[in-house]
């Protein structure tokens, strides 16, 4: 009994000692007595009393900066706006901006080994086998066929109710459009991947445990980011106490539902079906743990990031009545039949105008406003900033599409034309609209996010005046891994005449 107290003591001030020494390590590089305006303001937030968010005031560093780059000394974070810089990191010396190991301890809990995770030889062969199957026509065609399927028989019947609602001037006329794309969105990456369909969009707005625990999830890992130093959530998870405990039980129920899931599929048989689960259960054979990883991944990359995509746009839409006017009459041209709800593959790759617009919104709300990698030895970017090695560096998509130096200067217009080249869609340069991030390790879901965009948009707009209650309040996010509004997006939804 002695002995076990003795070995716990010991361990106990092992522990305690090694956190010392690595928070004092930790303090050195991060230079968090920095005094200049910048670090200043942060450590004080006295941005807060001229902008609304975060993101809205590093903006305004980037515009005044002559290089489009900042450094943050407190944060040991330099960020940049500028295209150059952005190639540098994300294709010419992508080797040397891993994601790094602060970001894969951060989400490691919860995403393990998954593609989203992890860099070098195991990021490869999962981005070898995803975009394999992500390129197949058979398991595009799946993922249409999911996202009509949902828009038909639950968004669609939910939004009329709504419109009935309005249209007798009903208490609960008002309705959060987020939370609807969230749920929307929830079902299709969830049916898309596990196969499993989660139900969250039916008419009761129902709670799902799987949504509640994964949004628990993603929320407590991305605050772990957000402690002054990692050395704190550690010591927590090591005493399962507090916000540590409340993720570590959401993980495990995540794990145990994944576990049934992949325990059936095997059951069933999964050689014939096309979810991502049962593909990948193909080449990646009995390792559960393995398979739990990589569909986890795909569940956080693309969830939130289609509702985000999708509660941006509207809100856009509903300040740009022009827009939605020029929307509706390339649907009328292209689904010349009245009564089509939703359109199919040919007519969506007919709409270039919708793509310009889809494109176009998520220039001013990209739903990933920043996104960060590691140096892993010292460099000098291409505007002449040195980067010192273990440094983070940030690309910041939001920043960029507010700049004139990038966009011109009615960049902060949402304005579809910008992509159009005698009507016809024209890509930007990726280092410019890093939206999807860019390069070597280029989102893989970037096709199958923008379907089922301009599908839901295209039956949405069709049917509906999708009015935002308060559009000239300013967008306030929360923080996060994707773009949330605070307090969702309040919209009436109209039901349009058609004929
Ligand atoms: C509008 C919707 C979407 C946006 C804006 C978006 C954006 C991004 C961004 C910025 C990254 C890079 C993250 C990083 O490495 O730090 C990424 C990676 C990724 N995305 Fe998306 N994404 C979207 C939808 C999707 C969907 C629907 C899927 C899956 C079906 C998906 C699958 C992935 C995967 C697997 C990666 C990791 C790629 C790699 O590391 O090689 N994404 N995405």
């Amino acid at each position: 009994m002695e002995k076990t107290l003795g070995l716990g003591f010991l361990f106990f001030s092992f522990t305690v000692l090694f956190s010392v020494f690595s928070f004092l390590l930790f303090l050195l590089r991060m230079k968090p007595w920095c005094n200049c305006h910048t670090c200043r303001t942060y450590t004080t937030m006295s941005w807060t009393t001229q902008f609304a968010n975060l993101s809205d005031w590093y903006t305004h560093l980037l515009r005044e900066s002559a290089t489009g780059t900042i450094h943050i000394h407190v944060l040991g974070n330099i960020v940049t706006s500028n295209p150059g810089n952005v190639e540098h990191m994300l294709k010419t010396r992508f080797q040397n901006y891993p994601k790094g190991r602060p970001f894969s301890a951060i989400l490691g809990d919860l995403l393990g080994r998954g593609i989203f995770n992890v860099d070098g030889s195991k990021w490869m062969f999962q981005r070898k086998m995803a975009s394999l199957e992500l390129g197949s026509v058979a398991v595009r065609t799946y993922a249409l066929e999911i996202v009509t399927e949902e828009i038909r028989t639950r968004l669609l019947p939910l939004l009329m109710a709504s419109s009935v609602a309005c249209a007798q001037n009903h208490q609960d006329s008002v309705i959060d459009l987020q939370d609807i794309l969230r749920r929307f969105s929830f079902d299709n990456i969830c049916k898309f991947s596990f196969g499993l369909d989660p139900r969250c969009l039916l008419p009761s707005l129902p709670v799902s445990p799987f949504a509640v625990a994964f949004d628990t999830a993603s929320k407590l890992s991305a605050e772990r980011a957000m402690t002054a130093s990692p050395i704190i959530w550690k010591i927590k998870r090591l005493l399962n106490i507090g916000s540590e405990k409340k993720l570590n039980h959401a993980i495990n129920t995540i794990n145990n539902l994944a576990e049934d899931l992949i325990n059936k599929r095997r059951e069933m048989g999964f050689s014939t079906r096309n979810d991502l689960l049962s593909r990948f259960m193909t080449s990646v054979g009995d390792d559960n743990k393995y398979l739990r990883d990589i569909v986890v991944s795909f569940l956080l990359a693309g969830r939130d990031t289609v509702a985000a995509a999708l509660t941006g746009f509207f809100f856009l839409l509903s300040k740009y009545p022009r827009v939605e006017v020029l929307i509706r009459e390339e649907l009328n041209r292209v689904m010349d039949d009245p009564v089509q709800e939703c359109a199919n593959f040919e007519q969506l790759r007919q709409m270039h105008y919708l793509n310009a617009a889809v494109h176009e919104s998520m220039r001013l709300f990209p739903p990933v406003q920043f996104d960060s990698k590691f140096a892993q030895e010292d460099d000098v970017l291409p505007d002449g900033t040195f980067v010192p090695k273990g440094t983070r560096v940030t690309y910041h998509p939001y920043a960029m599409g507010r700049m004139d130096r990038v966009w011109g200067s009615d960049c902060l217009e949402f304005k579809p034309e910008r992509w159009l080249k005698d009507g016809v869609f024209v890509p930007e340069d990726p280092f410019k609209y890093p939206v999807f991030q860019a390069g070597v390790r280029i989102c893989l879901g970037k096709e199958l996010a923008l379907v089922e965009m301009k599908s839901v948009v295209a039956a949405l707009v069709r049917q509906f005046d999708i009015r935002v209650v308060g559009s000239g309040l300013e967008p306030r996010f929360v923080a996060g891994l994707t773009a949330t509004l605070r307090g969702g997006l309040s919209v009436q939804i109209y039901e349009r005449s058609r004929g």
